[in-house]
């Protein structure tokens, strides 16, 4: 099993994501890299900062959108407290962070792979495009809201092929699964990731099973502890047993989860 890290570690900025990230609540943050070695794309960190005090109690996960020998780098959405105050970190100031937890997304360098990213659910296929050994076989479908300058999207299009929807109105939504079901179909033989909010996954998880492509999805359940000690975070599998996404996940085949 590969080391994990808990340590103190200086963030060494922190800003809005883009030219529009502030207005849309989206922001990116670097950190020292705690010792992490061997990230596999999918796998993310738990972040405390320890001035935080007993408020919020617990840590917040991020997916690791980017891990370099001195730096990680996170994408984020303010949800709440906890997130809206890694907003307010100051440069040098420690955050406890430990990682990298969970598993990470399957990497086939033979087989045409399709990611769907939804919103935020794009920081992780950073890491993946960026290290996949065979990057010519990769293909994004980005389905957004806010602006596609808020997200780590050019970033993606520099290292592999990408495509875009921005859902404006709630009619958008029935076109963008409809071409999430043609880009499927056409990965049929290959591979379909998937990381974004619950009903998106359900699609990919129901489109990917139609049309007998195999998919795998990232579930962002809540999470306290990320190590398999506190049940915080458990999904159901189809069988109705329980099973814990921080270390079972949170990347699972998507015929072995329930949504
Ligand atoms: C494995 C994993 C990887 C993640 N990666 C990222 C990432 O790269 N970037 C990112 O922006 N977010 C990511 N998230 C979601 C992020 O952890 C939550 O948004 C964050 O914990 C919310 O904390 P908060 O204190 O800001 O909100 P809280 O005050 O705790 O809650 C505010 C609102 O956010 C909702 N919320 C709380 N936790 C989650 C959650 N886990 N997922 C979705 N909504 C939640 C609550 O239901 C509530 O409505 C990830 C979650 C997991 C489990
Ligand atoms: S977050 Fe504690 S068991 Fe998964």
């Amino acid at each position: 099993m590969p080391h994990r890290h808990c340590r103190d570690v200086p963030v060494l900025a922190v800003a809005p994501a883009g030219p529009e990230g502030l207005a849309n609540g989206l922001w990116r943050l670097e950190l020292e890299n705690p010792g992490f070695t061997g990230v596999k794309p999918g796998q993310f960190a738990m972040l405390r900062p320890p001035a935080w005090g007993f408020d919020p109690l617990w840590a917040r996960p991020l997916s690791i959108s980017r891990a370099l020998d001195d730096r990680i780098v996170f994408h984020f959405l303010v949800a709440g407290r906890g997130t809206a105050a890694f907003t307010r970190l100051a440069p040098g100031e420690p955050v406890t962070v430990w990682g990298p937890l969970g598993q990470g997304f399957a990497v086939e360098p033979g087989a045409p792979t399709l990611l769907v990213g939804g919103g935020i659910g794009i920081a992780p296929f950073v890491e993946y495009a960026a290290t996949h050994p065979t990057p010519g076989k990769l293909a994004l479908l980005f389905g957004h809201r806010p602006p596609r300058s808020c997200y780590p999207y050019d970033e993606l299009g520099a290292m592999i092929a990408v495509e875009s929807f921005q859902d404006k109105t709630p009619e958008d939504i029935p076109r963008f699964v409809e071409l999430l079901e043609k880009r499927i179909a056409e990965h049929a033989g290959g591979l379909v990731l998937a990381c974004g909010p619950t009903p998106l996954l359900r699609s990919v998880k129901n489109l990917a099973d139609k049309h007998g492509v195999r998919a795998q999805v990232s579930l962002e359940n809540r999470m306290a502890c990320g190590v398999g000690a506190c049940l915080g975070c458990v999904a159901e599998n189809p069988e109705g047993h329980r099973v814990q996404t921080c270390v079972k996940g949170p990347v699972f085949w998507a015929d072995k989860v329930t949504l």
